[in-house]
């Protein structure tokens, strides 16, 4: 067997430093023959990750990755390991508090000698085995069949199925028979010489930072545990004006802490999106806000309320306000194009808003997100029930909107791009971490507290692992109210524009972290490192507060799951339609950096958490990449795509996030107007539902939604990273 990346090492006689086949994938059959795309020297890619007896469905995204294993010798015996999400987690992706992705292996073994035709052994046992030899987890005891095992939680592992005495052995000593690795065992120190950025930074001429009113741009720095870039990719810049919101504005006044406005039915209120000025990472800069606070100001209402919000346009620019996740009339959606036009500066609109779900909603514009809302147009509805016993009891309450901010070494924030995206291919990762709009969010509470945090996600294109070591989660609802039993959680993973409601019980006392805590992917060294942020410190105070019985207690929430057994017998049902969740890089992208691209393998990992190629992601414009969702029985794309439904519908939408494209990665999907259920990962039933506006959609899986069409109108589905929003990832369906 061959087994190459896809930088091969054809060796001697090569023309080219790397031949580049088709990039590999899991979705792969093993043993394609292709060519080198730019000599046409046939490559022949074995890809050992693949698993033949899976790989058709994998294609679809219908099945979860799988590894073939490889009999020793001229043994007999075959198999295939999948690796399925973990069943009991509430998140579409499993991973732990470290952000190390969680896998249920599933093995199917045939032509199993007996044991003892190896020796004096007595039964198989199968192990997970880290790279470098060190570590071995056992999985169990196997045999011909399936066997579902237990879970693995390393970056990248081999598999191996050896011979035993006994199937009590602690570590394995017999022979192995059947080997595999792990689908992230794909990555591979890069061969071409990578540069590091140090001396080419300086060099760059263009690297302003004086905002005179004409931006200059500001190249986004590396990321701090991955130095080095792709040669080839130094000296370029995006195709597009730098803009930034003028410096020194005389209508910019600093920024206020966010309000908490707190309404009856009927109120009405004035908010106005304009400047303001920021201290970030110590320098000045323009921002935007709302009524001169960033994030805006937080709005209390009762469910069922109506409300009327006089917005004034005082940007530079049009926007328009989109009330996420709230189910109000399609007119106040504030969806440029189908709902109303964009608002002009000194513009105005009257917003009729209201309310008929509990819980945490946001508000942000729906013009130019990739800036807009980065510049930290953003606000939180908080949305009280009737019902006293709504929540179960808690010593506070927490509203936390969690974003990023990208600035350079200096602390320059990186511009925008004037008439496009930048950062169109893995949105705009931050390098500051901020809570509530500040980088140094604290909290102080007393031992024994119970402290329920709303969580909103306001980045681009970050999804958080967050964590809180030293105290318990405990998950009790999420984007559109409460889940239907609540759930033990070492960390909760948000993905942009979703919203989790976690309960936290402080049980030791001294200073905690609010981490997001996540695994990075060094392509060039072709290995994953630990990425663990500080968000914010919360201070237990010694002294104890009652014990608060009800916090050990999980409830199970009887209205949601009365909600949801309506719908038990679609649950299983087949799609409606499905969507294709895909990249078009056809037309314009920079031959260096499509280049790069093509040289990276896509190590299966189902989240990319940070941005370790800062350039190659600032590079691309949205006016040189297409992202698609594309309709599978129409073969429709994006604003073609015309769904008609009538209220009353309940649609299974299957969204299947192709891996097969030139960068694979989540897509966070938000439909406008209505609810959903998500129901199923890569065909396995999600067992804990609750009601949602937004899903992730991990790259290389199928999430399958339900979908109950109430609210009538012309709706909004798209990615809610706001540079693939930018690039194209949106449709409109309808609902009559
Ligand atoms: Cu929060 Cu259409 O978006
Ligand atoms: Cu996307």
């Amino acid at each position: 067997m061959v087994w190459i990346d896809d930088k091969n090492r054809l060796g001697e006689g090569r023309t080219h430093l790397t031949h580049i086949p088709r990039r590999p994938s899991r979705a792969r059959i093993a043993a394609l023959a292709l060519a080198c795309f730019q000599c046409g020297t046939p490559v022949s890619i074995e890809a050992p990750n693949s698993c033949a007896n899976v790989a058709d469905t994998q294609i679809t995204g219908r099945a979860p990755a799988c590894i073939r294993l490889i009999a020793r010798d001229s043994s007999a015996a075959s198999g295939f390991v999948e690796l399925h999400r973990v069943a009991s987690s509430p998140f579409t992706v499993s991973v732990d508090e470290s952000g190390h992705q969680l896998f249920a292996p599933v093995i199917t073994l045939a032509n199993l000698p007996q044991p003892s035709a190896l020796g004096p052994y007595s039964t198989y046992i199968a192990w997970a085995v880290t790279p470098d030899l060190a570590r071995d987890l056992k999985l169990g005891v196997v045999t011909n069949g399936r066997t579902e095992l237990g879970v693995v939680g390393l970056n990248q592992f081999l598999l191996t199925i050896t011979a035993e005495r006994s199937g009590d052995v602690t570590r394995h000593s017999g022979p192995s028979l059947l080997n595999g690795t792990s689908p992230s065992m794909a990555l591979q120190p890069h061969d071409a010489p990578p540069i590091t950025r140090a001396g080419t930074h300086t060099a760059m001429s263009m690297h302003g930072g004086a905002h005179d009113g004409s931006a200059q741009w500001v190249m986004p720095p590396m990321h701090r545990q991955v130095p080095q870039m792709a040669a080839g990719l130094e000296g370029l810049m995006p195709n597009v004006a730098p803009w930034m919101p003028p410096a020194n504005a005389p209508t910019a006044a600093a920024v206020r802490p966010r309000e908490v406005m707190t309404l009856n039915a009927g109120d009405s209120i004035s908010l106005v999106a304009g400047l303001v000025r920021r201290t970030i990472a110590g320098r000045p800069v323009t921002m935007y806000g709302f009524n001169g606070q960033s994030p805006g100001p937080m709005i209390r209402v009762d469910q069922h309320a109506r409300i009327i919000v006089n917005f004034t346009n005082a940007l530079d620019q049009p926007t328009s306000i989109h009330w996420h996740g709230v189910r109000l009339e399609n007119r106040f959606d504030g969806t440029p194009m189908a709902t109303q036009p964009a608002i002009a500066p000194g513009g105005t609109f009257r917003y009729v808003v209201t309310f008929p779900d509990a819980g945490i909603y946001w508000y942000h514009p729906h013009v130019r997100e990739d800036s807009q809302q980065d510049l930290g147009l953003y606000g939180n509805l908080f949305v009280r029930s009737p019902d006293a016993g709504f929540f179960a009891p808690a010593d506070r309450e927490e509203v936390l909107i969690l974003d990023d901010f990208l600035v350079d070494e200096k602390g320059v924030a990186v511009p925008y791009g004037a008439d496009a995206a930048t950062h169109a291919l893995m949105g705009r990762f931050g390098n500051l971490f901020l809570v509530n709009g500040s980088p140094e969010y604290t909290l102080g509470v007393r031992r024994g507290d119970v402290v329920r945090f709303y969580f909103t996600n306001a980045s681009s294109t970050r999804v958080f692992n967050i964590s809180i070591p030293g105290a318990r989660l405990k998950l009790v609802g999420g984007d559109v109210g409460l889940i239907a039993r609540e759930a033990w959680v070492s960390s909760v993973v948000i993905a942009p524009a979703e919203r989790y409601i976690v309960d936290v019980r402080f049980d030791s006392g001294g200073r905690v972290a609010l981490l997001n805590h996540i695994q990075g992917v060094d392509r060039f060294r072709g290995t994953f490192f630990d990425e663990s942020d500080t968000l914010g410190i919360v201070t237990v105070a010694s002294s104890t507060a009652p014990a608060a019985s009800t916090f050990d207690r999980l409830r199970r929430n009887a209205g949601v799951s009365r909600d949801i057994e309506r719908y038990r017998s679609r649950i299983a049902a087949p799609p409606d339609y499905t969507l294709q969740l895909t990249l078009d890089t056809a037309q314009t992208l920079p031959f260096e950096l499509w280049q790069t691209l093509r040289n990276e393998v896509w190590p299966g990992t189902p989240v990319e958490w940070t941005g370790t190629m800062p350039m190659m992601d600032w590079l691309a414009t949205s006016r040189q990449l297409r992202w698609v969702l594309r309709d599978s029985a129409s073969r429709r794309e994006n604003m073609d795509v015309a769904w008609r439904f009538h209220t009353g519908d309940v649609v299974r939408i299957r969204l299947v996030n192709d891996a097969r494209i030139l960068h694979p990665m989540q897509h966070p999907i938000h439909l406008h107007g209505q609810r959903f259920l998500v129901v199923a990962v890569d065909g396995d039933p999600m067992l804990n539902l609750l009601w949602k506006d937004t899903a992730l959609v991990p790259a290389g899986s199928s999430v399958d939604l339900l979908v109950e069409m109430t609210n009538p109108g012309t709706w909004m589905l798209h990615c809610h990273i706001a540079e693939h929003m930018e690039s194209g990832m949106h449709m409109m369906f309808e609902v009559r």
